[in-house]
């Protein structure tokens, strides 16, 4: 059996990792962390209730379990809330990475660690792995810095870059592109979309699968992993209206500059996915037919 610990197992992909390892429970022992009660829908498999900034608690349960692995999903990932909470994103983001580390470095766990296109600073565009960082937001910066923990250690690793991840679990404590544009449009809502941002979309199962395939292959390094297309986000919320059939009209665009959101954010990411075609074996597609799939899991 292979032991797996997820942080945030409550969370959009936590809970899609969960159930993604679960259907094969001979293989996988999976334990889930996450703040308050286990929000799932399951109990099939090993949750424990905890706020994974109390270093010694995550610690000795940590070695109490041994893992395998551990996939950090737990982030503070507002990136607004990040710029008003630098304290409390510190903590989430960066120091809990770093005790993860040193458990690691104790135990030959291997750290499966979620990253995040804000990252860059949105002027190149299509980053590789290798493309140097230059993050514009606290939340950014933060999840640089849990990177360089990882980088500088000796322990064993994978870094997941991700963007703009959508899809719908049992009991979500946020929403999500897709499923926001989707209610405000059913409810015949009006929405401003931001037209001079762009990015490529990612499924949550495709990034759950993306965490199966680093475990199954004991994978190092960092990875790319969104679908293969960029979009501007108000063309992500066209593309949503079409697949669920609701009215466009309802979608408004306006600029970054009108927006005044707290945090600066990068205004075209995406992703060359070159590598983790071909050393994950990942296997991206267009947002068109993800959302697609997405819509089949909701009849
Ligand atoms: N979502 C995106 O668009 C996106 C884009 C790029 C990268 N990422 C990265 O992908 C990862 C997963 O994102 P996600 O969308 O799945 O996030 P999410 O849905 O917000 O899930 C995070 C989970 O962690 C839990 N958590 C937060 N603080 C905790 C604590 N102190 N102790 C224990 N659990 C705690 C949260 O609990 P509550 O539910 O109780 O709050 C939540 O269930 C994150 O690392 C994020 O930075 C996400």
């Amino acid at each position: 059996m292979i032991k797996i610990v997820i942080t945030g197992s409550n969370g959009l992909l936590g809970q899609s990792l969960v159930n993604l390892l679960l259907k094969d429970k001979e293989k996988y022992a999976v334990f889930g962390f996450s703040r308050g009660k286990n929000r799932s829908g399951r109990n099939d498999f090993n949750f424990t209730s905890i706020d994974i900034t109390k270093k010694d608690e995550l610690q000795s349960k940590l070695h109490a379990i041994k893992p395998d692995f551990i996939v950090n999903t737990a982030a503070m990932t507002q990136v607004d809330a990040c710029e008003n909470n630098k304290e409390a994103c510190d903590v989430l983001n960066v120091e809990v990475v770093k005790w993860i580390t040193d458990v690691a470095a104790n135990l030959n766990m291997h750290i499966i660690h979620i990253s995040t296109d804000f990252i860059f600073d949105g002027i190149k565009g299509f980053y590789k792995e290798t493309d140097i960082p230059n993050p514009l937001s606290y939340y950014g910066l933060s999840k640089l810095k849990s990177e360089e923990i990882l980088q500088n250690s000796k322990v064993t690793f994978t870094i997941l870059r991700t963007i703009l991840v959508y899809g719908k679990v049992f009991d979500m404590s946020r929403t999500n592109i897709v499923l926001w544009v989707k209610q405000m449009l059913e409810e015949g809502k009006e929405i401003t979309v931001v037209n001079d941002q762009y990015r490529m979309p990612t499924y949550v199962e495709d990034l759950a699968l993306a965490c199966k395939l680093v475990i199954d292959n004991k994978v190092q390094g960092v990875f790319n992993i969104s679908s293969d297309t960029l979009l501007s986000i108000l063309d992500i919320a066209h593309q949503i209206a079409e697949t669920f059939h609701l009215d466009k009209k309802l979608i408004k665009p306006i600029s970054t500059s009108e927006l005044n959101q707290t945090a600066i954010r990068p205004p075209k990411t995406g992703f060359d996915l070159t590598k983790s075609k071909s050393i994950l074996n990942f296997k991206p597609s267009p947002f068109k037919e993800d959302l697609q799939r997405f819509k089949e899991t909701l009849i």
